[in-house]
């Protein structure tokens, strides 16, 4: 069934057993919702941009999706056993090749370049690919921004990198934002989380500072603006609360979390850190230090434009596209919800060896069952029909130890109100893929 090459962007790679990309997926290399003028995507992109000078950030927004294991994995540090390497997580091209599951696999190739063009840092945004789960805040493409700033330690003491990087930071605008909790920027005894090999801890800690000061810069702008989108002027000049939370990225140490208060929740906006030094050294840039960020562009937008659904940015529809100019901040305007419609599947896992962890594994004809591989049927056959697709029950029976799972798919369109017809007609494919493909008995 599987084609024996697959052409994307122009280039033809050989397929192998480890290729899962399905064709649905093709169409959107080449969407570029990240420089489509207008575009809420664009937009928020050009905003944050706009903190960051391009006399010492280059921008990079054209690097093909398609890189090596080595670039997106091995060279950031991602250990063999780490799950993001798993087919059901990550796209595979072929054995060798995937489509990026972030930006961050062009750090070690910019690192090397970057010098060239006479910068310290830069910025990248791209589209990038991951197996997940549907909802309506995931989608199996969204675009990711990642920044990143050197400081070189040539002939330098550290007290003058020190010095260095903390003038640079004075001259920094202070950003409108309440820390309202902070992680120690270096964990005491007992963490792990601990300074590279070969930078002092006041390097590094300056560094991190130096971090921080410029995301917290890029926050209070971003919902300032989004303040601004919703018509209210006081709350745009208000304080963005905001909280850093110690992470873990195995490219960064120390690394961060950069979760803002939005409407009485703590969400989630980015994840940072402290450039890992062996890193550095791979590309050519032994005596630098430096930071890196990565945000993705959709969850700020959504934010800042109060947009409720991630389908939305993929729509052509005019109620959608129409209601976005750039460099104007005006929320959202909810267009008419067509009716939702539920349908429930439920079948049966192979011979148990056991329930494995909630909605994760259990055994399909000798092969584990992995939601994603489930997702990924679904939107095959519903595509932007379906909204969310919910875990509704699961159990093992006592006798047999068979796992039955039962999944609520809703099928709703951002356009339409859907036939009961064609509802029926999408559910009874689901269903017949899911036996013929996954091998699960339908129950
Ligand atoms: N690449 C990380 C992610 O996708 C984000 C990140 C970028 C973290 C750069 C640290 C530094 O989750």
């Amino acid at each position: 069934e599987l084609p024996n090459t697959l052409t994307l962007a122009n280039i033809t790679h050989n397929t192998d057993s480890h290729t899962n990309i399905p064709r649905t997926l093709l169409p959107y290399l080449t969407r570029n919702l990240h420089l489509t003028k207008n575009h809420p995507i664009s937009n928020t992109r050009l905003i944050i941009e706009s903190l960051f000078p391009p006399s010492t950030y280059a921008r990079y927004n054209t690097l093909p999706p398609v890189v090596t294991v080595a670039q997106n994995f091995d060279c950031l540090g991602f250990p063999q056993d780490h799950v993001g390497r798993s087919r059901s997580d990550t796209y595979y091209v072929n054995k060798y090749t995937v489509l990026r599951t972030h930006t961050s696999a062009h750090q070690a190739e910019k690192f090397r370049t970057l010098e060239k063009e006479g910068r310290s840092g830069y910025l990248i945004s791209a589209d990038v690919y991951r197996r997940d789960a549907i909802d309506r805040s995931h989608y199996p493409v969204f675009h990711q921004m990642e920044g990143a700033k050197l400081f070189d330690r040539r002939g330098r003491s550290s007290a003058e990198v020190v010095d260095e990087v903390l003038k640079d930071l004075e001259g920094m605008e202070q950003p409108n934002v309440e820390v309202v909790e902070s992680c120690p920027l270096f964990e005491e005894e007992g963490n792990p989380v601990q300074t590279e090999k070969g930078h002092s801890r006041e390097e590094a800690e300056a560094v991190g500072k130096h971090l921080q000061r410029q995301l917290e810069l890029m926050v209070s702008k971003v919902f300032s603006e989004a303040a601004l989108a919703a018509g209210d002027a006081a709350a745009a000049k208000e304080k963005v609360k905001v909280r850093w939370v110690s992470a873990y990225f195995p490219f960064t140490s120390p690394s961060y979390e950069l979760e803002v208060l939005w409407n009485g929740e703590w969400l989630e906006v980015l994840g940072c850190g402290v450039i890992r030094q062996d890193l550095l050294d791979y590309a050519g840039r032994k005596e630098s230090i430096g930071w890196a960020f990565g945000l993705g562009l959709e969850r700020i937008a959504m934010l800042m434009y109060g947009i409720p659904d991630i389908r939305l940015f993929w729509s052509g529809d005019e109620r959608f596209t129409n209601q976005f100019k750039e460099g104007v901040a005006k929320r959202f305007e909810a267009f008419s919800k067509y009716p939702q419609c539920f349908k429930d599947v439920a079948f049966w896992l192979g011979e148990g060896r056991g329930a494995g962890a909630a909605g994760g594994s259990g055994v399909v004809g000798g092969e584990e069952f992995h939601e994603n591989d489930f997702m990924e049927l679904v939107r095959g056959i519903g595509g932007d029909l379906v909204e969310d697709v919910k875990l509704i029950d699961q159990f093992t029976h006592p006798k047999t130890g068979r796992k039955s799972m039962c999944y609520r798919i809703n099928y709703r369109s951002l356009e339409r109100t859907l036939t009961n017809e064609e509802v029926d007609e999408l559910q009874a494919k689901v269903r017949s893929q899911l036996e013929e493909k996954m091998g699960v008995q339908l129950r």
